[in-house]
């Protein structure tokens, strides 16, 4: 079964929306493995966000992600990484259409309060950077 990194970033962590958010990928029909509340490194951001290193929103990307604890987790489900990436809307608030995450509850492309991994590389990348596998829960 397939499975994805999601992570309810430091904006909507202060915002007390970890709880709507799990909900809605539960209600939805997805499987929780594995969530902890966590403070990241500056090495652990950078590592997360390789990709985007050298891009002008860069240092207040990993200056945001690091400002206050994050909710990470392990969801799965079918074709859960493209039914993600739909629930959250897209990057841009402004695009984000109400009913998704992102257009519900977001305004700003830097204070977007949700990541989803964007493909099963990533995903596997990603579970691998916040988890061991021994916290990823069988049931
Ligand atoms: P994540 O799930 O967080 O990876 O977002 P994404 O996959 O929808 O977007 P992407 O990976 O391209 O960018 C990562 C994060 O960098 C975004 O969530 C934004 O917070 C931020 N970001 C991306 N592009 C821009 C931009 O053009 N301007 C600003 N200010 N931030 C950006
Ligand atoms: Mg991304």
């Amino acid at each position: 079964m397939e499975k994805t990194f999601l992570m309810v970033k430091p904006d909507a962590v202060q915002r007390g929306l970890i709880g709507t958010i799990i909900a809605r990928f539960e209600s939805k029909g997805f499987k929780l493995l594995a969530g902890k509340l966590m403070t990241i490194s500056d090495t652990l951001v950078q590592k997360h966000y390789a990709e985007h290193q050298g891009k002008p929103f860069y240092a207040d990307l990993v200056s945001f992600m690091t400002s206050g604890p994050v909710f990470a987790m392990v969801w799965e489900g079918e074709d859960i990484i493209q039914i993600a990436r739909l629930m959250m809307g897209p990057t841009d608030p402004k695009k984000a259409l109400p009913g998704t995450i992102r257009g519900d509850f977001a305004t700003r492309m830097n204070r977007n309060v949700i990541h989803g991994s964007d493909s099963a590389e990533s995903a596997s990348r990603e579970i691998g950077l916040f988890f061991d596998n021994s916290e990823l829960i069988d049931w």
